[in-house]
Parts: C-alpha cells; sequence; structure tokens
C-alpha cells in the first residue's frame, strides 16, 4: 500500500485554545479511513485543515507526494481532496443542480456571450446522481424544500462530481435512514475499488466496524491511537474514546408512572404530509413515532408546536388548543427540539448565553431586564447537566462543534418545565457517552411526570426508550406496537405498509 496522506506534528489553536495537540497521521492510498471521538475532540477541525478550509498553526501535510499547503479549499479540490461537510453548506435557495455546480457552472456561447448551461448542469447531475444510485432526488428543487436527508445526498453528489480521489466525509450518515445509509455504504465501497481514499467520520460505531478498514481515535484534541478494524472491538473503541469503559449503551429503564387518562388528544389531524393522524399521549410516557424519512413523522412533530398548518383536533388536558404558532404550543409546555437546528433550533451569531435565554425570557427577565444572575446559573446548570463542551458560555454557537451544538438547543428547553417535550432526533450527532445522558434525561423527565413525543430514525432507540410506539407510513399511522415484545423488523415492516404496490 502506499501512503496518500501524511501528518506530522500538527498544532492548531483557537483564540488561545488548543484543539488539535501534535496530531500524526497515516493514511493509506484506497482504505475507508474511520476518525472517531466525543463531541468536540478536534475531528472536524482536523477535516477542515486538511481540506484547505482552515490553517494549521504549525506542522507538516504532505498529499500524494509532496509537501502542502493550501490556502483555500479550491486548491484543495484542485488536488483531488474534497471535503462533505458536518453541517450543510448548500445555498438553500438554489437548486440542487445549482449547488452541485456552484462555482463551476457550466455554460455556453451564444453570439460570444457566455450563458449558464442549465439543461447541461441537470443533465450531469442526474448522471452523476444515477451513477452512484442516487435516483429519487428532485434535481430542480430549491434545496431549502428538501428533506434533511435529500440535503446530504445532495452534498454527497456534489462532491463526487468533481472526481475527487480523496473523500472527506463528516458524519454523513448522521441524518440518513438505515436504507440510505446502505446506499451510502454501497457508494462506498464502489469508491473504494476505483482506488479513491476515504476518510469517515461518525458517531455510529457500527458503522465503523462495518465499512472501514482502519480507525484512528481523537480525544481531546490528541491521536490516541489508530488500529485496524478487525484488530479491534467496539468496546475498545469506546474505551480509547471516553477514557473509560462504557457497558451498557442504554440505561436502566427507570420506572415511571403513566396516567391512564390522556394528556394530549389527538384527533382526525391532517396536513399536507399527513392525514387523519389519530392518537392520545398520556402523562409520563415517551411515545415514538417511527417511520422513514418522509413518512410525515417530523412534520406531525413540527405541526404540534405550531410551526405548521394543520386541521383537526387537538386537546390538552381535556381543553381544546388551536396551535396556530409556536407561542401557543409554548404557553401550554409543549416544546419541540427540531431535528434540523441550524434551521430552527439556534441563531448562530450569538453566543450560547443568548441561546439558552432567548425563548426564556418569560422567567429570566423582569420589567424588560434579563436577570443576569438567574440566566447564568440557567445556562450553567444546563451545560453541567449534558456535558456541554464551551469555552464559555458567551462563545458563539457557530465555533461550537456539531454535537454541542446539539446540546445548546436541548439545554435551553431542560431550563423550562415543560408538560410535553417533542423530540425530534435528539441524538443525531451526540457522541456515545452524551447519548448516554441525553436518555437519562427522558428518563428522569417522565419520571417528573413530563411526556415525550420521540421521533427518531435510530430503532435501537426507540425500541430501548419508548413505552409506546406508533409507526407511520406516507402520512398515516400504520400501527402501534409495543416495544417490549416488538423487533426493528417489526417496525420496518409497519414502515413500508401502503409503499408496495
Ligand atoms: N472557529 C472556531 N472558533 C473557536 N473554537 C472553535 C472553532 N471551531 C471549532 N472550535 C472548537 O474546537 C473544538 C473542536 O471542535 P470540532 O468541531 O473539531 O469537534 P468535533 O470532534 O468535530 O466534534 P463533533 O463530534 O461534536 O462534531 C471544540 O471545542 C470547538 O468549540
Ligand atoms: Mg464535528
Amino acid at each position: 500500500m502506499m501512503e496518500i496522506l501524511k501528518i506530522d506534528s500538527l498544532n492548531k489553536s483557537f483564540s488561545g485554545v488548543q484543539v488539535l495537540k501534535n496530531i500524526n497521521l497515516s493514511i493509506q492510498k484506497g482504505e475507508i479511513h474511520a476518525i472517531v471521538g466525543e463531541n468536540g475532540a478536534g475531528k472536524s477541525t482536523l477535516m477542515k485543515i486538511i481540506a484547505g478550509e482552515l490553517e494549521c498553526d504549525s506542522g507538516k501535510i504532505e498529499f500524494d507526494g509532496r509537501m502542502v499547503n493550501f490556502s483555500s479549499p479550491l486548491e484543495a479540490i484542485n488536488s483531488g481532496i474534497s471535503l462533505i461537510h458536518q453541517e450543510f453548506s448548500l445555498v438553500p435557495q438554489l437548486s440542487v443542480y445549482e449547488n452541485i455546480f456552484l462555482g463551476r457552472e457550466i455554460s455556453k456561447k451564444f453570439f460570444k456571450i457566455n450563458f449558464v448551461d442549465k439543461k447541461s448542469m441537470k443533465k450531469e447531475t442526474l448522471t452523476v446522481l444515477k451513477r452512484f444510485g442516487i435516483s429519487d432526488i428532485p434535481v430542480d428543487s430549491k434545496v431549502k424544500n428538501l428533506s434533511v436527508a435529500d440535503k446530504q445526498l445532495t452534498e454527497i453528489a456534489k462532491a463526487l462530481s468533481t472526481n475527487s480521489k480523496f473523500l472527506i466525509m463528516d458524519e454523513p450518515t448522521a441524518a440518513l435512514t438505515l436504507r440510505e445509509t446502505e446506499l451510502l455504504f454501497a457508494i462506498l465501497k464502489n469508491l473504494k475499488n476505483q482506488n479513491v481514499t476515504i476518510l469517515f467520520i461518525s458517531h455510529r460505531l457500527e458503522e465503523i466496524f462495518e465499512i472501514a478498514d482502519n480507525v484512528t481515535v481523537l480525544r481531546n484534541g490528541e491521536v490516541v491511537g489508530t488500529k485496524k478494524i478487525n484488530e479491534i472491538n467496539m468496546e475498545e473503541v469506546v474505551n480509547m474514546m471516553v477514557g473509560r469503559s462504557l457497558k451498557n449503551r442504554f440505561p436502566d429503564k427507570v420506572p415511571h408512572e403513566i396516567k391512564d387518562d390522556p394528556l394530549l388528544e389527538v384527533k382526525g389531524l391532517s396536513s399536507e404530509s399527513f392525514k387523519n393522524v389519530n392518537f392520545k399521549l398520556r402523562k409520563g410516557e415517551i411515545l415514538a413515532i417511527a417511520g422513514l424519512v418522509g413518512c410525515g413523522n417530523m412534520q406531525l412533530g413540527e405541526s404540534l408546536f405550531g410551526l405548521r398548518d394543520s386541521e383537526g383536533e387537538v386537546s390538552l388536558e381535556g381543553k381544546t388548543i388551536h396551535l396556530s404558532e409556536p407561542t401557543v404550543a409554548i404557553k401550554n409546555g409543549i416544546f419541540l427540539v427540531p431535528e434540523d437546528r441550524h434551521d430552527l433550533g439556534l441563531i448562530l451569531q450569538l453566543g450560547v448565553r443568548e441561546n439558552h435565554s432567548v425563548p426564556n425570557l418569560d422567567f429570566l427577565s423582569k420589567f424588560g431586564f434579563v436577570l443576569r444572575k438567574e440566566e447564568k446559573k440557567s445556562v450553567r446548570s444546563s451545560i453541567n447537566y449534558l456535558n456541554t463542551k464551551v469555552s464559555s458560555i458567551n462563545q458563539r454557537v457557530d465555533n461550537l462543534s456539531g454535537g454541542n451544538q446539539q446540546k445548546v438547543v436541548l439545554g435551553k428547553w431542560i431550563a423550562r418545565s415543560p408538560k410535553i417535550l417533542i423530540l425530534d432526533e435528539p441524538t443525531r450527532g451526540i457522541d456515545i457517552g452524551a447519548k448516554y445522558e441525553i436518555y437519562k434525561f427522558m428518563y428522569d423527565q417522565v419520571s417528573k411526570g413530563v411526556s415525550i413525543i420521540l421521533i427518531s430514525s435510530e430503532l435501537a432507540e426507540i425500541l430501548n426508550l419508548s413505552d409506546r410506539i406508533l409507526v407511520m407510513s406516507e402520512g398515516r399511522i400504520t400501527g402501534e406496537l409495543n416495544p417490549k415484545n416488538s423487533t426493528q423488523e417489526d417496525i420496518l415492516k409497519l414502515a413500508v405498509k401502503g409503499k408496495e404496490n
């Protein structure tokens, strides 16, 4: 095997805080090399340096036999390196094909004037998508109208369309379902056969063991070690990541009382994305709403928070409520932790503190003044609870690692006393230790009498945590399962019901 990338004594600090310390890394041509580590370990930062988006403070990088010092992403792309971001970098207002060709548009001459050749770009996009077996993305749609999964696939297609020989994927599967992940893995194996080298980041360790040849573990900005995947097991990887052993992935179930009379009752609720939804949510219950991407469960969650129009009847503690906007939901103690944290969950330019207090000003302010002391206490307690890694409570949210951003979103709702928490993919991008904390948080909440609606594509999570499972397919509820005697297959069967002809 030939070495394609060699990193020697690399260091990087952000405003005095060292986030990468003396990194040494060697990547062989044609391998799939996994990079793992807890939230904030430095994975994305290292990837951005390799891809020319950030400069290191010191250290040497050798790529494909020569020393490199990329000063822009374009230079890296021209050398054959492309990076698929953890957080989407697509332009929401542009279509799928315009995004794929952004910055390198195909043009045609017409009387000596250059025109953007939309037709060719569209055709080329379809070819790229087809080559990698991605068939059902509407290439004309504006990216802002795509599901998170389709955004991710567009991002991947964009990188693949530049014919890179070194592909970096920062948590590409976080937003994908099982089936889409398998599709992606087929694509990766295909690329590997074409001698493309792949760096692959994921918090789902099963995936690492399925796809990678080698794995490098980062902890607190340092390389803990590199291992061949068939010479290590999952427990050992976790040990290297967190520096201690973590026996169980799910905390012991906390017995919690579920009241019989419903807290929330939904009757004949319909919208663009779901039809005639009926269910009862009982006090102190974790109700999972499972389904494949596009089944309508996410939109249902958003409607119950007043983010989307819907028709039908919703009553809370026996009283009809009109969830016309989020303020109504919040007033009634209903909160949503959304799937797409960048769209709905966070104001990226503001600090952790402001993000935390903006939705909580009703109890963190008096006569229009923020109660600074209360505010600090509240932020700190959420940060401690979730073990969020921030340099200070004033750190800008866009400078946090992906997983820690997610924790800020969760933390601001924890500060309130909710009646109902709607959690949409709450552990996406969250490291294994923090996942455990979030599961414990959920048990803690239900044992206090809070009800949780859990929307998740991780079937293990659904089966382990919930008290009851509703499954949706094509906008309808296709069945109810008891997690105690159900399997992943049972969920999947109901999730595709009505889809097969
Ligand atoms: N632009 C920046 N300014 C200041 N600090 C930053 C910046 N970018 C990253 N950091 C800090 O560097 C550290 C490493 O972040 P990084 O995004 O590399 O982590 P990660 O391993 O990718 O985590 P995750 O799994 O949560 O995505 C974090 O503590 C983060 O807050
Ligand atoms: Mg990251």
